[in-house]
């Protein structure tokens, strides 16, 4: 849509044609800075359909906004950061009242932020931290380091970490250009770091960062399930070819756990024999119904329910101009500001809390996972 501006309660027929024509956002004067609770539009960029758990924080997010009588647009970018960097700048063109955005790469979308800040459009960082530039208003997440630490003392508890016998791990890291994936890591690092340097616990594939910062060599670009099933067939091929035990298999989400339990059942192994302890976090159905199967043990539970209830409330605060709630204490820093930050907390699921916590809450019916 071109980038033409009227005033509210004022929109030409053109334009409202355009509108209904396009399925694009009213427009607001950008020297407007109240929004008028009527006829907000709110705009929201979620990284890709290919990933369960994006296309139900996008449908949440856009039923709870629409239900309270908002309008929205609501756009997913393929996993392309550039193909969200331009629908972000569209959005802003056509005069969108406040910005939700998951960010693909944190660090390409800044420009696109600042053409924002510059019309008054707030924005909320949604999951993952825009990060170099100041134009974000605020952040809502569930706390990452915290999911990677969970799976660090997961594993910890499983293993029972002893240097005179040894327990073989792999470690995969989430996607390099996602912020959150350092979190992940470094949430799991502070707990195993010592257990690798005590030798209670060794990677055959020498797969092992040096430090903390190191991770991105073991990452998978786009949580890919794919690129993770691929890697760990070479891992399995080259390195545990002569039966050797795996362990353990610590991986930050269930995107990764996906392909790298496919590898596994390929390769021959078998819950109940020789099937290694593997992380996970979103709860995702597959994975999920992997875990009642023994073939993943546990996963860190976000619930996507409540961040898209705090995202809609926090939206919904900004354009009534009301104070905005946050968690005291807990900014991020996105390397030009520190972000007034929401922050959920994230809980571990095993096979034996997956009724209490997934089906007795509404997240998946008894059917839907088959048992
Ligand atoms: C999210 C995870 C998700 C991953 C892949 C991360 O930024 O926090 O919940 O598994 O992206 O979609």
């Amino acid at each position: 849509m071109s980038n033409q501006f009227t005033r509210r309660g004022a929109l030409t027929l053109p334009l409202l044609t355009a509108l209904a024509l396009s399925g694009c956002v009213a427009a607001r004067p950008a020297s407007t800075t109240a929004i008028d609770p009527k006829n907000a539009v709110v705009g929201i960029s979620m990284p890709t359909k290919s990933l369960e758990r994006w296309n139900r924080d996008g449908s949440n997010l856009n039923k709870l906004l629409t239900d309270a009588g908002y309008r929205t647009s609501l756009q997913y970018a393929d996993n392309k950061p550039d193909m969200q960097f331009s629908q972000i700048q569209n959005m802003v063109n056509d005069g969108v009242d406040v910005l939700v955005i998951a960010p693909i790469d944190g660090t390409m979308l800044a420009p696109a932020i600042e053409a924002a800040k510059a019309k008054n459009i707030p924005v909320l960082s949604y999951d993952r931290l825009i990060e170099g530039t100041d134009g974000i208003d605020y952040y809502v997440s569930f706390d990452n380091r915290t999911v990677g630490t969970f799976q660090g003392k997961f594993l910890v508890d499983q293993l029972k970490p002893n240097p005179s016998s040894p327990k073989n791990v792999e470690l995969f890291g989430g996607s390099p250009d996602d912020p959150n994936a350092a979190q992940f890591f470094g949430g799991a690092w502070d707990i195993l770091a010592e257990h690798f340097e005590s030798g209670a616990f060794t990677s055959p594939s020498g797969k092992v960062p040096k430090n903390e910062d190191g991770w991105k060599q073991i990452g998978i670009l786009g949580w890919d399930s794919a690129k993770a099933q691929s890697e760990m067939q070479t891992r399995l091929n080259s390195f545990y070819a002569d039966g050797k035990k795996l362990d353990a298999v610590l991986s930050p989400n269930d995107s990764l756990a996906l392909g790298i339990e496919q590898a596994l059942e390929a390769r021959g192994f078998r819950p109940g024999q020789n099937w290694p302890v593997v992380t996970g976090q979103d709860g995702d159905k597959a994975n999920v119904m992997n875990m009642l199967k023994d073939k993943q043990a546990m996963t860190v539970f976000k619930d996507t329910r409540e961040l898209g209830e705090r995202a809609f409330t926090m939206v919904d605060q900004i354009i009534k101009a009301e104070t905005v709630e946050i968690s005291k204490g807990k900014e991020y820093d996105n390397g030009k500001k520190k972000v007034p930050t929401f922050l959920l907390t994230p809980k571990v699921v095993t096979k034996d809390t997956v009724k209490k916590d997934l089906v007795d809450t509404g997240f998946y019916t008894a059917e839907e996972l088959g048992a």
